[in-house]
């Protein structure tokens, strides 16, 4: 009777109290706990082994989420996502990106948008065959030796990042990447190839993107200058969800591939939008990539909360981030060709997760997602690692890491493996030592995948899982992780300042700015 009076601790609280439980004991007890820790907490999908025993969580931490994840209603909320509903509520959109790798329909979203994917993948592999015949240009029977690929953020970073895990030396075409404003080096790249035999790809979902207009047309003009009688338009193609803007722009309807409004820019990469890298590596290879992604999307759909790797991976961000005051978490790629993924997840996570107030629009009170950095393991173990095993920040890390059967027979390949195993050992159980400037604090937890072979489909199966993880801390913060109204402002104002340039007008302009844009005293 007496039981019944005593009140449970509310489940947010709950759970923090575990996670700072936790946090005290340390994570080497957890290993002396529990004799089959690793087996516990060491998962497989598919071609990826994903170890989460280094992390602060135990059984009653697994029964806390799936408690949450019930008050949540996360079961639903996934549901959501995959049935097309308008998760993305502030722009009243669906965020379809599992429809573009999902070739049988298996989800239940409407046929036509089905149809429509798959009437745009039909386009690509028929362009494909056609590139691979030479029946692109306008001279005839000419192979195409480069491509250009114009685009930023998500038109870029996507596509970029596979080209360089999926090219080899056998690809006689070359993917360029034009993202940045430097008209030098695109100058000095237009110098270097010949147009006769260059594909043009311009990428952008709104095709109003500045910096990659401004590119753009610096590649239309070199176009049309080196064409001759020749079609230009034939080397040119268009990658949009805006087909209005594609044709004023001067690109031909047959060289124009469509995404739709359900295509977040930082979701694009399983769309036309990656047409460059298909065309110079080939369909089958895309293929495996959209594959790859499909069996994480039918783990994260069919799997039970305490086992599904998203949500694991997004509870414990969540813990770090609003009870460990984790403001950063590094991504270590302990394989060269993975040297873009950071770049892309941090886009990801930060475009995502970057927001300031809930679904209902109400402030929130505490920071909602991590700052997402890193870069090449062993370059950083040279650079910033100091900070993580002496400084004074939480800081979980991400280790990506080629499995051991697969480094037998390279030197370089196996010190990227003995090191990012180290690293994680390091970073969990510190060392002790009576001088304090040879002390490791270590309890820095980490997440170590690891992966037999970096393929297409591997990184179909990396990137959909960081999507999902992202997807979760986002129902589980309660805010809409598909918008990004954040970028608007400084494109605004950008423009207000390069008319205070153009018309010597300043009064628009706070002192500081009108300050700056008066120069510099030339000494
Ligand atoms: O400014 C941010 C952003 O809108 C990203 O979300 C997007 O990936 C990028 O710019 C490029 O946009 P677009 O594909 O429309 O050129």
């Amino acid at each position: 009777m007496l039981d019944n009076l005593v009140q449970q601790p509310k489940l947010a609280d709950r759970i923090e109290t575990k996670a700072r439980q936790l946090q005290r004991n340390g994570l080497f007890q957890l290993f002396q706990a529990d004799k089959s820790r690793f087996e516990r907490f060491k998962f497989d999908l598919d071609a990826l082994t994903i170890d989460l025993s280094k992390h602060f969580i135990d059984t009653e931490s697994v029964n806390l989420l799936t408690d949450f994840a019930k008050q949540k209603q996360l079961e639903k909320k996934i549901k959501s996502l995959f049935t097309g509903e308008l998760v993305n509520q502030s722009e009243q959109r669906a965020a379809l990106h599992i429809a573009l790798r999902d070739v049988t329909h298996v989800y239940p979203y409407e046929v036509a948008i089905h149809q429509q994917v798959q009437g745009e993948l039909q386009q690509m592999r028929e362009f494909s065959q056609a590139f691979d015949q030479g029946k692109i240009t306008g001279y005839d029977d000419q192979s195409i030796e480069n491509i250009i690929h114009i685009g930023i953020g998500g038109s870029e970073l996507g596509p970029k990042l596979l080209y360089e895990v999926i090219k080899t030396e056998n690809h006689r075409t070359k993917v360029h990447f034009v993202s940045g404003v430097d008209e030098d080096a695109l100058q000095s790249l237009l110098k270097r190839i010949n147009p006769a035999t260059t594909l043009c790809c311009i990428a952008s979902k709104s095709f109003t993107t500045e910096e990659t207009l401004l590119n753009a047309v610096v590649i239309k003009d070199w176009l049309q200058q080196n064409a001759g009688d020749l079609n230009w338009q034939s080397q040119l193609v268009g990658i949009s969800a805006n087909p209005a803007a594609m044709t004023e722009f001067g690109i031909a309807e047959n060289r124009q591939f469509f995404i739709w409004d359900w295509v977040g820019g930082r979701y694009s990469i399983w769309s036309a939008i990656s047409l460059s890298v298909v065309l110079a590596c080939g369909y089958q290879q895309f293929y495996e990539f959209l594959q790859g992604a499909a069996l994480v999307d039918k783990h994260f759909y069919t799997t039970t909360m305490e086992k599904n790797l998203p949500v694991l991976l997004a509870f414990l961000n969540y813990n770090y981030t609003q009870f460990f005051h984790a403001q950063t978490q590094m991504l270590a790629v302990y394989h060269e060709k993975l040297k873009y993924l950071p770049g892309y997840l941090q886009q990801l996570f930060m475009e995502s997760l970057g927001k300031q107030v809930d679904m209902q629009g109400k402030r929130l009170q505490k920071p909602t997602g991590q700052i997402v950095w890193g870069g090449l393991g062993c370059n950083g173990q040279h650079a910033y690692y100091q900070m993580l095993h002496q400084g004074q920040h939480f800081i979980p890390v991400d280790f990506f890491v080629m499995a051991a059967d697969s480094v037998a027979n390279s030197a370089h390949e196996q010190h990227n493996f003995t090191n990012a195993l180290a690293q994680a050992r390091a970073l969990m159980l510190g060392k002790s030592a009576e001088d304090n400037t040879k002390y490791y604090p270590g309890n820095q937890p980490s997440t170590t995948i690891l992966f037999a072979k970096l393929d297409a489909k591997t990184l179909g199966l990396l990137i959909a899982l960081y999507e999902h993880i992202i997807y979760v801390q986002s129902v589980f913060l309660n805010i809409n992780p598909f918008d990004q109204f954040g970028v608007e402002l400084g494109k605004n104002i950008s423009a207000t300042i390069k008319q205070a340039l153009l018309s010597g007008n300043y009064d628009e302009l706070d002192q500081s700015t009108a300050g700056l844009i008066q120069g510099v005293n030339s000494p």
